[in-house]
């Protein structure tokens, strides 16, 4: 090695000793015309050299320092930096490489430069502490998350990056072939097909730190290429899946920040929209929706007397927070998510509940209100009458509005969702859409409503949540070829229309597949949170912003004619 110890490492322990180190110039104070003080830093922090040979040495400059450890003058410690009380004399310092003056400060006030600037000058940007922090604590989120597996008996398994197109939902990546022009392969969205063939072929457990690719619009927790931690059992139930996939992001925790989370507490997707309105409930905080429906069983209000589910939130001492414009803001808001309308009521001084609908409102339903909402002084009601997932959806999303923390701050609180539907919606011919993908099985309590009342089947499909962010989703997979031709055709899919989508898929299961079922959830989120990060692109070495357009390479780039020619493409004009 070029250094005999990093920068951060030398304690009064040193001093005496005759060390060489390495790295870059952080800040130099100039003291007198031949005396300046030089920070030096590598990813393990700073060391201040004691540069009296008049050598100029600038902000960036790779540098080698051969000097004593001595004690710094009394007085001139730096208690918050682990080398503050010693420092380096007698330097003799060779620059190995000069730099052009940073774009950026590279320290915390970086935080503060436009993204777009960080990301072009990413290289730069990588240097700070914060981000040397957050690529070191990936690499042993990484490492935690292989051994867990491992430790397991799960076979780790590549699949490939060239497949065909497949049915889970997001929009993919087309790559032209170049020996069949005019055919494509798609970017994996997710291993889905392959690790179901892995079950088919006896893996048994199988898992992938894997790639994956989506066409969507960006956002702090979505990128086009993100890393799933995507794992397959065979022979299992829901239970062993999620005790495989827990201890995994339990280990990856534990090793970050030291201290193990609480086993995982579950509850069914019912459960957490009733209490919380929202499939990604964030625990945290409280504030659980309040069921009103009977409360208003006779009311004369005429927003509320014909509505399947009436249900309110209370925000704890939040109404002097809400002044007429921020309550407008809620409105819409509320509307925006398909609410027909907001209550919004405060409670005053004298424990009055005030409200622009009161007067539409009997005394002992606003009595009753009250006592079912725990409302005291200053407190903010909101309530929504509609259709029940209506008035949870909404209420759901005012809840973190009014209460949710961002999504960093501690503490950690985990949660399965189970028993998610297995149909969600329905397009314009009435036909529903998978909730998950086309493959999970149905709950085998609910089967035999698939023909007479398919909307109320509850899927064997379940969600891992992390302070309000879906880490993660799985299933047990249908295994068995007549039970899936009966999906298939809830969903509109045909025989013929199944076996040209994904023929490929279910003829395999003709031939011996075990029941089998998976997880897969986001290593970028769960990172982002551990990191205590509020985006994923705080936590990837090279993330593209919201634009989808890479500021450090310029890409997407054109391609050139004969490139294009070779691939059998040619261009549109653009879109007006
Ligand atoms: P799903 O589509 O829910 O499931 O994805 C699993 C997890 O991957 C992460 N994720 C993303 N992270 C960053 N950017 C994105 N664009 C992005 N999209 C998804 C999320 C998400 O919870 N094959 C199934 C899993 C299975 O059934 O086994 C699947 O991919 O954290
Ligand atoms: P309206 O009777 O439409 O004038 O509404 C009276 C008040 O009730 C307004 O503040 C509306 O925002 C609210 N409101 C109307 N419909 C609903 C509903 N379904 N749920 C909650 N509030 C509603």
């Amino acid at each position: 090695m070029m250094r005999t110890h990093l920068c951060g490492e030398l304690r009064s322990s040193d001093i005496g000793q005759e060390v060489v180190l390495t790295g870059w110039v952080n800040t130099r104070r100039e003291h007198s015309q031949h005396l300046a003080f030089v920070d030096i830093r590598d990813y393990s922090g700073v060391t201040q050299v004691v540069i009296d040979d008049g050598t100029d040495v600038r902000s960036e400059y790779v540098i080698k320092v051969t000097g004593t450890v001595e004690a710094r003058l009394e007085g001139t410690e730096n208690a918050e930096i682990g080398t503050g009380e010693i420092e380096i004399k007698n330097a003799k310092v060779e620059i190995l490489n000069s730099a052009e003056s940073p774009v950026f400060p590279l320290d915390e006030r970086a935080d503060e430069v436009d993204e777009t600037v960080r990301l072009r000058h990413r290289y730069l940007d990588l240097r700070r502490p914060r981000m040397q922090k957050n690529m070191r604590l990936r690499s042993k989120v990484n490492s935690a998350i292989r051994n867990a597996m491992v430790q397991q008996d799960f076979v780790e398994v590549e699949t490939p990056m060239l497949m065909p197109s497949t049915p889970e939902g997001a929009r993919e990546f087309l790559v032209p072939s170049r020996q069949r022009p005019g055919n494509f392969y798609a970017l994996p969205q997710s291993p889905q097909l392959y690790k179901q063939l892995l079950m088919v072929g006896g893996l048994d457990r199988y898992f992938q730190i894997a790639r994956c690719l989506r066409d969507e619009d960006l956002r702090a927790d979505r990128q086009y290429e993100f890393m799933q931690l995507d794992l397959e059992m065979s022979f299992v139930e829901v239970d062993d899946v999620l005790s495989a996939a827990e201890v995994s992001v339990l280990d990856a925790a534990e090793a970050v920040t030291g201290v193990r989370p609480d086993e995982v507490p579950r509850i069914t997707w019912h459960e957490a929209m009733e209490r919380f309105g929202s499939d990604k409930p964030d625990l945290r905080f409280g504030m659980e929706l309040v069921e009103l429906t009977e409360v208003f069983a006779a009311t004369e209000f005429k927003a509320f007397s014909s509505a399947g589910s009436i249900k309110g939130i209370n925000g704890k001492g939040l109404a002097g927070d809400y002044g007429r414009n921020k309550l407008d803001g809620l409105t819409d808001e509320a509307k925006r998510i398909g609410a027909k309308g907001l209550v919004w009521m405060k409670v005053s001084d004298d424990g009055v509940i005030e409200s622009p609908v009161a007067k539409f409102l009997g005394e002992a339903e606003l009595e009753a209100l009250g006592t079912a909402l725990d409302a005291e002084a200053g407190d903010l009601l909101l309530l929504v009458a509609d259709e029940w997932d209506t008035t949870c959806e909404v209420l759901g999303e005012l809840r973190n509005v009014l209460g949710r923390p961002p999504v960093s701050q501690g503490p950690y609180k985990y949660v399965w969702v189970v028993d998610f539907p297995l149909f969600v919606g329905k397009d314009a011919n009435g036909t529903p859409r998978p909730g998950h993908h086309p493959f999970c099985h149905p709950h085998p309590e609910d089967i035999d409503k698939l023909d007479s009342d398919p909307m109320s089947v509850r899927a064997w499909a379940y969600d891992l949540v992390l302070n309000g962010w879906e880490l993660g989703s799985g299933s047990i997979r249908i295994h068995d070829p007549e039970l899936q031709r009966k999906v298939f055709a809830n969903l509109g899919i045909d025989d013929e229309e199944a076996n040209k989508r994904f023929g490929f898929f279910l003829n395999p299961f003709k031939y011996g597949a075990p029941p089998h079922g998976g997880f897969a959830y986001g290593i970028d989120r769960l990172t982002a949170i551990l990191a205590g990060e509020e985006s994923i692109r705080e936590v990837i070495a090279f993330p593209k912003p919201q634009s989808g357009i890479d500021p450090l390479t310029s890409s997407p780039n054109e391609a050139d004619e004969a490139h294009l020619a070779e691939l059998g493409l040619a261009l549109l004009p653009p879109a007006e």
